[in-house]
Parts: structure tokens; C-alpha cells; sequence
């Protein structure tokens, strides 16, 4: 390995922590029991009150905020009916700039989330464009004859299940979606979309946004002929969505082309950034062409190594490693364990076989991605231990953008990843002081075990073990841009690795099991280590290297060079 950075060219968005918030369930200020604007200003000081040394704030650098703009919320927002405005569930524009104002305040940046991929079918483009063949929208979206037959124009999948392409009867036509029928994909081909869909860009960055996570970035263009994806060799079902090469349909040329241009925009301001979701079949390799040939294309490329890993340190090992191997040369990493779409990595681990800990498991998650090289990105609800709520009635579901595939087969539901944050242990989880109404999901029952207030108050809460985290990675620049290396070639109980700058080395030691002896394969000179972050040692103290840990040890040491 033996990739780092120049300090001096420090991004914030290479060495801050982001935080990620649904607004729907973060914090409701008005009692209707959904998230809002207020509710989110509320809570900034929790988020970061700009004090170095507070003792209330998780001390994380900005937030991704998932959509806020007019929406039916078919798919919570992902489906957007008006670019230039707030969904009125949220608040105004005057709300979203006391939002930008007071977290700009604190030191905080905010991130919108950009869905530009589709657009809700009540965007009134779409409404303009469905009325006729010929009207001055009617190539806004990817309109198609039906095959002579009368069936679909071709064999394109909707991700959510299903073929995506839905008849529209005025038209006499059908249209493309890639994801639900209710989210009908622009045509980036057309100049005027494009035109369109940046001076929304231009909108919000004028407007002192700090960037953009783009949703859904690799499927913006599609293939002008619009040609049958080949089907992959041996494929039973030839309607399910990943038994098909997606040669037509996503990561086209033009693609990166697009990409590259938004970028251009962005680079025009001061200090933004852009990231992407870029969603190649977990194709880690072809994520990082979005970086781009020059590194003009996306800062961060968001792939889902730890998602899709199983909990053992050897595959959690090899990801890492991958991934320092194949980010681009002047590239920066990203990771992280949870977002809206996957179950939390809490509730996805939990069949393994070194597993008997949960909080364990929770430290030793927290520790990799918040000591490994590259952005983390944390999931709101993560830092205290949130599990996915399992127990939601049917008719208290709120994700409906999910489709049925042909086989009857549904998709894991994503609701239970979704459910409010846990505050405290007043009524709703001091979510939502609305008595009478249901908070937008229910709230999971652990709460009263599980919440901020009380783990603020335990000094060996996980919260506070993220909070030590957070600060560590802020005072050491071998956490924020020092070189990784592993010093298990073949981990089976522990992993341990170093972060190395010239004047520093950060040691991250890690025991998923009972397995006292620790064995070190790279040589490692016998210095003296001050301990940065530990759930079993003293902070502060000055230790020898370890020959031993303690069973589920996680412990960040350091020494100057
Ligand atoms: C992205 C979002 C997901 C949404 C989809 C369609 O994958 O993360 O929540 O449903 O795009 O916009
Ligand atoms: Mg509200």
C-alpha cells in the first residue's frame, strides 16, 4: 500500500466525518409527527455546536441530507415533483436557509441529495410531456412505440421489480423507469433537459449548498437505440433485474461525459463537492471509472464493499484492500456501513460465528470505518446502536416505490432502517411530541435502552465510543490522511493495521473473537504506544506494543515518529 495525501492540500471532504439524515425521521418540530427543517436545527448542536471539546456533540463535519424537495413521497422523496422548493412536510425555503446559516455556523456543511436520474410523475414536466407526441416536452423523457406486438419496447428491467416500462394511454406510448412506475427517467440526451437540470445545480449552489450526492449517477444516459440487454449465460429468470447485462440501460459513455460536466459546474464554486452513488452490480472495479480518467468526475464514488461483506475479519480485510488498491492516484476513498437502502449493519451481522458481542461488534465497526484511509459516511441512529425495526404492521409501511417482481417475490423492505431516531426515552423517542398521531414509521422498541440522552450520560456508550473516535481522527493527521497497512497478512480473530505519516503512526488493534495471542505478520519496531481510543484500556496511558488482547478489544494507539 503506501498511498497518502499532502497535508496541505486537506479537503474537508477527505477528512470530515458525514453524517447522513432522513429527514422523515430525524426530529419533528411541529408535532405532525414526521421529521422537518426545525426539527434538524434543533439537533445541530447535538450534530456539532462547534466546540472542539463538547461534551454533547458527536463532532461530525456535515450532513447529507436525503431529499427535501416537493415530492408525492412514493419513494420518501426520491421521487421529485419541484426542484425549487421544500417539500411543504419540511418547511419553506426560509427554514432551509436558517438550516444552511446555522450549521455554516457551527462548521457544519450540508449536502443535498440530487435526483436527476427521474422525476416524480407530478413533476410538471412530465405532466407536459405526457400530454401528446408533439409538444414542446414530449422528448423530456424515454418515450417508446409499443413493440408491433403491443408489449413492451424492449427488455429493460425496473431495479424495483418488473419491466420498466409502463403504457401510457394518451400517448399511445410507453415510458422508461428505471426504478417505480411513478418515477419516470429524463431524457439527459435532450439539450433542454440538460439545460433544465443545471440551473437547478446552479440553484442550489448559488443558493450555498456544499455539494451533492448524486442518486441513481450511473444510470443517467441511456443507449439511443435503445437495445435489448443481453441476458446473462445460464439465466433462469431473464426478469430479474441483475440476471441481465446492463449494457444498454447504465454506465454508458456518455455517462462519465455527463458527469464530468456537472463536476465542471461544481469546480466553478468554492470548495464543493460532489458525490455519487455509482451502483455497477457491486462491481467495485468499474466504480471507480467514476472517479474519472483525470479525476474530474466524482470527489467521492460510493460503493458497497462493507454492505455486502459478511462480518469476519478476513473479507473486511480484503475489501480494504481492494479498495487502496484500485482508487485512482489522487483519488480519495469512501466508505460506509449503512445508509437508507440496506438493512443497519447491526441487524445485517448477525449471523457469524465470532458474533456473541453485539457491542463488539459495534466498537470494532465504528473503529474500521473511522480509522481506515478515506471519508466515512455514518447513517443517523448508528452512533447509538440502532437496529432495524422488524415489527412494522403492513398498513404502516411507508415504502412504496418497492415493486413486486413477476415471480411474486418482494425485496427485502428498506423501512426498517428508517424509523425515527432515538432521542430519549419520552413518548416517541423524543422524536415527535404529537400524543395522537403515529411517527412516520414506529419507533423501535429498544428506545428506552437506546438513546441519546441516556448513552450521552454513560461514559461507555457507544455514542461515546464514536465521540472518542470522531475527536481522535480530528487530532491526528495519521488518521485523517496517513498511509494504511496491514499487519496480518491472513486475518482469522484480529485485525490490526497502521495509519503512517512521517511525524505520526496511528495502530488500530481489533479482536472479533476470545483470541488472546496476538500475531503480527510485518514488522513492527517494540516502541511505547499512547492509547487514543480503547474499550478496555486506559486513554491516555502509555503502553508497550500489546502481545495480547482482551477479548473484543478495540484499541486506536499512537506514537510521534
Ligand atoms: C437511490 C436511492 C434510493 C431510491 C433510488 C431511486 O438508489 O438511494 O433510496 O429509491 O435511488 O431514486
Ligand atoms: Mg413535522
Amino acid at each position: 500500500m503506501g498511498k497518502s495525501r499532502n497535508p496541505n492540500a486537506e479537503k474537508w471532504w477527505e477528512t470530515g466525518v458525514i453524517y447522513q439524515i432522513y429527514p422523515l425521521t430525524f426530529a419533528d418540530s411541529d408535532g405532525d409527527g414526521i421529521g422537518d427543517l426545525q426539527g434538524i436545527i434543533k439537533k445541530l448542536d447535538y450534530l456539532n455546536d462547534g466546540d472542539p471539546d463538547s461534551e454533547i456533540s458527536l463532532g461530525i463535519d456535515a450532513i447529507w441530507l436525503s431529499p427535501i424537495n416537493q415530492s408525492p413521497m412514493i419513494d420518501n422523496g426520491y421521487d421529485v415533483s419541484d426542484y425549487y422548493d421544500i417539500s411543504d412536510t419540511f418547511g419553506s425555503l426560509e427554514d432551509f436557509d436558517l438550516l444552511l446559516s446555522e450549521s455554516h455556523q457551527r462548521g457544519i456543511k450540508i449536502i443535498l441529495d440530487l435526483v436527476v436520474n427521474h422525476t416524480s410523475n407530478q413533476h410538471s414536466w412530465f405532466i407536459a410531456s405526457s400530454q401528446s407526441k408533439d409538444n414542446p416536452k414530449s422528448n423530456w423523457y424515454h418515450w417508446q412505440d409499443p413493440a408491433p406486438d403491443g408489449g413492451v419496447p424492449n427488455n429493460w428491467l425496473s431495479y424495483f421489480g418488473g419491466t420498466g416500462w409502463t403504457f401510457n394511454e394518451v400517448r399511445q406510448q410507453y415510458y422508461y423507469h428505471t426504478f417505480n412506475e411513478n418515477q419516470p427517467d429524463l431524457n439527459w440526451g435532450h439539450s433542454d433537459v440538460k439545460r433544465a437540470i443545471f440551473q437547478v445545480i446552479r440553484f442550489w449552489l448559488d443558493r450555498g449548498v456544499d455539494g451533492f450526492r448524486l442518486d441513481a449517477s450511473s444510470v443517467y444516459s441511456k443507449d439511443k437505440y435503445y437495445r435489448y440487454n443481453p441476458v446473462k449465460f445460464g439465466a433462469t429468470d431473464k426478469n430479474n433485474y441483475n440476471n441481465q447485462h446492463h449494457l444498454y440501460d447504465k454506465n454508458q459513455p456518455e455517462n462519465h461525459h455527463l458527469i464530468r460536466e456537472i463536476r465542471n459546474t461544481i469546480d466553478e464554486y468554492e470548495d464543493r463537492v460532489l458525490i455519487g452513488e455509482t451502483f455497477i452490480d457491486n462491481r467495485l472495479y468499474d466504480s471507480t471509472m467514476f472517479y474519472g480518467v483525470n479525476n474530474d468526475e466524482l470527489h467521492l464514488a460510493f460503493t458497497f464493499e462493507f454492505p455486502f461483506s459478511p462480518w469476519y475479519p478476513g473479507y473486511l480485510q480484503r475489501e480494504i484492500i481492494k479498495k487502496e488498491l484500485i482508487t485512482p492516484e489522487g483519488a480519495w476513498p469512501t466508505y460506509f456501513l449503512d445508509n437508507h437502502d440496506i438493512p443497519r449493519h447491526l441487524s445485517r451481522w448477525i449471523e457469524c460465528s465470532l458474533c456473541t458481542n453485539p457491542l463488539g461488534i459495534a466498537q470494532a465497526s465504528a473503529a474500521i470505518l473511522l480509522t481506515i484511509r478515506g471519508t466515512p459516511f455514518l447513517y443517523y441512529g448508528q452512533e447509538i446502536g440502532m437496529v432495524d425495526n422488524l415489527d412494522i404492521p403492513p398498513d404502516q409501511i411507508k415504502d412504496k416505490a418497492i415493486i413486486k417482481s413477476d415471480s411474486g417475490e418482494l425485496p427485502p423492505p428498506r423501512d426498517g432502517a428508517r424509523t425515527p431516531m432515538q432521542w430519549n426515552d419520552d413518548v416517541n423517542a423524543g422524536f415527535s411530541f404529537g400524543k395522537d398521531v403515529d411517527p412516520w414509521l414506529p419507533v423501535n422498541e429498544n428506545y428506552t435502552e437506546k438513546n441519546v440522552e441516556k448513552e450521552l450520560k454513560d461514559r461507555h456508550s457507544l455514542l461515546n465510543f464514536y465521540r472518542q473516535l470522531i475527536k481522535a481522527r480530528k487530532n491526528s493527521e495519521a488518521l485523517r490522511f496517513g498511509r494504511w497497512n496491514s499487519l496480518i497478512h491472513y486475518p482469522y480473530e484480529h485485525l490490526a493495521y497502521t495509519r503512517k505519516t512521517e511525524a505520526e503512526t496511528v495502530l488500530v488493534l481489533i479482536n472479533f473473537s476470545y483470541e488472546k495471542d496476538l500475531t503480527i505478520d510485518e514488522y513492527i519496531a517494540p516502541y511505547t504506544w499512547e492509547v487514543l481510543v480503547s474499550n478496555e484500556r486506559e486513554v491516555g496511558k502509555i503502553i508497550d506494543l500489546p502481545s495480547k488482547l482482551y477479548p473484543f478489544e478495540v484499541s486506536v494507539l499512537r506514537r510521534d515518529n
